[in-house]
């Protein structure tokens, strides 16, 4: 739940974690996230309006994500929305929860503009994608099989890193050193990405060596490191091409696993002097709301608000 004024100024941006009530499954119960969006929900807004001393007429207009996502939180998210918006009587904005991510950009550097070129990596996108003008997306890549996320976070349950995944495997890699354990770098031709097989190597991997229980704790280090490099080394290959085939001034790295230390940092190095790379602060790469809001300013009203789980670009 987010306060952001004129696209472009975060007032308030509350995030409740849910992470502790799935963590004991392993991943995200779709159940649970609904009912606690709508637990919750209702208490952010008050809080976010609150902290800054503002009251629901203060507000010009209500953003909500429409997808993709899990279809119980997209409903419950555009129930309260039309429901807030009728009670301030202020119109109701539906935004692509992957345009958010890219507009977290826009957050977080004042005059960024497109066009640009964008690599979004979350839990289920690894999209490379050309922004020409706001609010219009063009995709030039995108993953075959697993997105950069969803393969993080296999390979954090492979290690036994827990929930969540990327967070951990990050945490973990940061101790062991990517050469003594290598897998192989995924590349296909073209800007496709691919990371179901990087996934298999780091499962065989950990069975050629006796199987979970028989790692060491630097070995397991290495393995994170090893997996972690693969997978940074394979988006970054990607962005590195696309840049060379479409020129732009402007480079956005975002999503969630854009809050991922080394890929932050052979992001830089990767784009080096050829365009100014923007990646938001890792509050503002993994799911949040400002970035919904930024999305929505200024952005063509969708008559219909209809919640569209498979929402694509
Ligand atoms: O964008 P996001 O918050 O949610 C989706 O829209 O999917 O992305 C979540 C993904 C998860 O796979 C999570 O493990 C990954 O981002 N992630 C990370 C890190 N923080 C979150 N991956 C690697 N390193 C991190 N520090
Ligand atoms: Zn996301």
């Amino acid at each position: 739940m987010a306060l952001v004024e004129d696209g472009r100024r975060v007032l308030a941006n509350l995030v409740h974690s849910q992470e502790r009530a799935h963590a004991p499954y392993g991943g995200v119960v779709p159940e649970l996230a609904a009912r606690a969006h709508l637990e919750k929900l209702p208490g952010l807004v008050r809080e976010a309006l609150d902290r800054q001393g503002l009251r629901g007429g203060d507000v010009d207009l209500v953003a909500v994500t429409l997808g993709p996502g899990l279809v119980g939180c997209l409903l419950v998210g555009v129930g309260l929305a039309q429901g807030l918006a009728a009670a301030w009587d202020r119109p109701v904005a539906g935004v692509n929860h992957l345009w958010g991510h890219v507009y977290a950009a826009l957050l977080t550097q004042p005059d960024l503009e497109p066009p640009l070129l964008a690599l979004v990596v979350s839990g289920a996108h690894s999209d490379l994608v050309r922004m020409p003008a706001h609010h219009r997306f063009e995709v030039i890549g995108r993953t075959r099989d697993d997105a950069a996320g969803e393969a993080v976070d296999k390979a954090a349950r492979t290690l036994g890193l827990g929930y969540p995944g990327g967070p951990a495997l990050d945490r973990q890699a940061r101790r062991g050193d990517p050469r003594r354990q290598a897998l192989p770098v995924p590349s296909l031709p073209g800007l496709e990405y691919s990371f179901s097989g990087l996934k298999t190597a780091l499962l065989y991997r950990v069975r050629d060596l006796g199987g979970l229980d028989a790692l060491d704790e630097a070995t397991r280090s290495d393995l994170a490191a090893a997996f972690e490099r693969s997978v940074v080394e394979s988006l970054l290959e990607k962005l590195d091409r696309a840049l060379d085939r479409w020129p732009a001034p402007e480079v956005v790295v975002c999503g969630g696993v854009a809050a991922n230390t080394l890929l932050r940092r052979r992001a830089e190095e990767v784009v080096g002097g050829r365009a100014r790379l923007t990646i938001p602060p890792p509050s503002l790469c993994t799911d949040n709301a400002a970035m919904i809001a930024a999305a929505a300013s200024g952005a063509p009203r969708e008559a219909d608000l209809r919640a569209d789980p498979s929402l694509d670009w």
